[in-house]
């Protein structure tokens, strides 16, 4: 691929709607905030750093992750997190960006949600000047209990203005959705929006993109590229309007390959399929890295590329006004070109 496809994916209007802002947390910003907040992270240059990223499954990733966000203490410290994201989201040409944050991997270490919302919720205020939108997304930790999940919801309360839905994320593996149902209920209630994370090739990933659709009613699915098991269930995302966010990058970090093929089907099935960029820190690769790295490896075409950002665009939950707007924004780029 050419630096003027480079160009033109940059250029495109999108909305980033997968990317956890922890797993942002560059090298340079982690030594920064451990020697801020005097945290023994065991090292002190960024090789050191790059040295300790060993991961080959979604477990492995894991057991990496959380240890580095004992970096974070303050609200200054999600804050700089999250602007240091924005501002490479703007370089990227994102318009809008959904950010995903875990409350229970900062209240189970003694950091109070009061802290990471208002951190996070400044940059949000913020993040216009940077020519980027924001909304934040609350997600609970799969691998803990329902009751926990359900404590997080309830102390999300007082921020319900801040937080525009709630996700599933963290270890799959003995973890269904069904698991949640309860949660995800009563946060349909309070009015928030619903995603989950249905991640590539786990054990019974197709029951649990089944369980997604049927019983817990989501509007999106993180990963969920496993549909494609069952035709039958593909057409009824592509009917219903379900948005996919995939993360090619990260899924070849954390399964054999980037799921390619599995994303470009869906795509040219009709399903609202949008990439993005999961833990760009970790995995080396912010968005358009990841819309680059899809198209090298399959051969996409301008159009392709410009389905996808429309999807990401169609799929994400600004108000429809807002939608009308970058959309517009989208179609004015693409006659130019
Ligand atoms: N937490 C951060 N990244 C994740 C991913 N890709 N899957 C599940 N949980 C996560
Ligand atoms: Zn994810």
């Amino acid at each position: 691929m050419t630096s003027t496809e480079r160009e033109f994916i940059t250029g495109l209007p999108k909305a980033e709607l997968h990317l956890h802002i922890e797993g942002t947390l560059e090298p340079e910003l982690k030594l920064r905030l451990a020697q801020r907040n005097g945290v023994d992270i065991g090292q002190t240059t960024v090789e050191q750093v790059q040295a300790s990223y060993e991961f080959h499954d979604l477990t492995s990733f894991l057991a990496v992750y959380y240890p580095a966000m004992n970096v974070l203490v303050t609200e200054d410290d999600f804050y700089d997190l999250a602007m240091d994201y924005l501002r490479r989201a703007a370089a990227d040409g994102v318009v809008h960006a959904e950010i995903f944050f875990d409350p229970q991997a900062h209240t189970s270490r003694g950091v109070s949600f009061k802290t990471v919302i208002d951190g996070l919720w400044r940059a949000v205020q913020d993040a216009p000047s940077l020519g980027v939108d924001a909304a934040l997304i609350m997600c609970f930790l799969r691998d803990m209990s329902a009751e926990s999940a359900m404590e997080t919801l309830t102390a999300s309360a007082p921020y319900r203005d801040r937080i525009v839905g709630v996700g599933l994320d963290s270890d799959e593996r003995d973890n269904p959705p069904e698991k949640f149902a309860e949660v995800f209920a009563r946060a349909r209630e309070l009015g928030y929006r619903l995603t989950m994370h249905c991640d590539i090739d786990q054990v019974g990933s197709i029951d649990h993109i089944r369980t997604v659709l049927h019983t817990i009613g989501v509007e999106r699915i993180d990963h969920g590229t496993n549909i494609v098991e069952d035709p039958a269930l593909v057409a009824e995302a592509r009917e219903r309007g379900i948005g996919f966010t995939c993360c090619p990058v990260s899924n070849s970090f954390v399964t054999a390959d980037m799921k390619g093929d599995e994303i470009v089907q869906l795509l040219h099935d009709g399903v609202k399929v949008s990439i993005a960029s999961d833990d760009p820190a970790y995995f080396g690769g912010y968005v358009v890295d990841n819309m680059l790295a899809l198209a090298e490896k399959k051969q996409l075409t301008r159009d392709d590329l410009a389905l996808l950002a429309r999807n990401s665009l169609e799929i994400s939950w600004v108000d429809d006004g807002k939608r009308e707007v970058l959309l517009a924004r989208l179609d004015a780029y693409l006659s130019e070109q």
